[in-house]
């Protein structure tokens, strides 16, 4: 089963509330949510306030992307908030084990993410215990850059070891995904696949979000 997951990153910020009831009508499974601190990726995106004021608005699955320095100090408070997984990255984190554990107390899915330059292997212990797994297909901190395809071996890779070992883990890819170029992640083995720029910008969201899952 493929799942669309709309990242809100490229929505217009002035009508969020609408943007998101026009993206689950049109189809979205989850909605991505994009945390940014300035420090682990260089941009600043939202944080709590805003997605607790959207749940509120929606029964999509929020899929919370932290792209945050030291995540294990917030994820508590963004369970909270209305979180239902919970994605860190591999690179921000000192514990991986432990957070990963944390998460799962909560009662959240549990899920973490390798930036283009971390090995597949970085992941491969925590496979067993993660809910997903976040593969970037571009370096993150920005919406609309283009797939770098090099991303794709590490999904294969861990593809694999998922199914050999018969592990509940998705795969999720990030990063400059459309209808043009979504069977080569899911041809190396992705299921769950954030659009951004090709969901929030088409004029067309439910076409868009159809053929994506064709
Ligand atoms: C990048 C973010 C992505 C991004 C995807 O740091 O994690 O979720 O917004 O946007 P598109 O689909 O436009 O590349
Ligand atoms: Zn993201």
């Amino acid at each position: 089963m493929i799942y669309i997951s709309p990242s809100l990153l490229a929505a217009d910020f002035t009508k969020l509330g609408d943007e998101i009831k026009r993206i689950e009508d049109a189809g979205a499974d989850y909605l991505h949510l994009d945390v940014m601190d300035g420090v682990f990726v260089p941009n600043i995106s939202f944080g709590l306030p805003v997605i607790e004021s959207l749940r509120a608005k929606s029964g999509l699955v929020f899929d919370v992307h932290l792209m945050i320095t030291k995540p294990e100090r917030y994820v508590e408070r963004f369970a909270d908030a209305g979180a239902d997984i919970i994605t860190f990255h591999y690179e921000a984190c000192e514990d991986p084990a432990a957070l990963i554990k944390k998460i799962k107390e909560l009662n959240k899915k549990a899920s973490i993410s390798i930036s283009p330059k971390t090995p597949a292997d970085a992941v491969l212990p925590f496979l067993p215990e993660l809910d997903m797994v976040l593969v970037m297909t571009v370096e993150p901190g920005f919406g609309g850059q283009s797939l770098i395809p090099e991303t794709l071996e590490k999904v294969k890779i861990i593809r694999k070891v998922i199914d050999e070992n018969g592990y509940n883990c998705n795969i999720q890819v990030d990063g400059g995904i459309s209808e043009k170029n979504i069977s080569l992640v899911t041809d190396a083995g992705a299921n769950v696949i954030v659009a951004g720029t090709a969901v929030f910008k088409s004029p067309d969201p439910k076409k868009t979000i159809s053929e994506l899952k064709q």
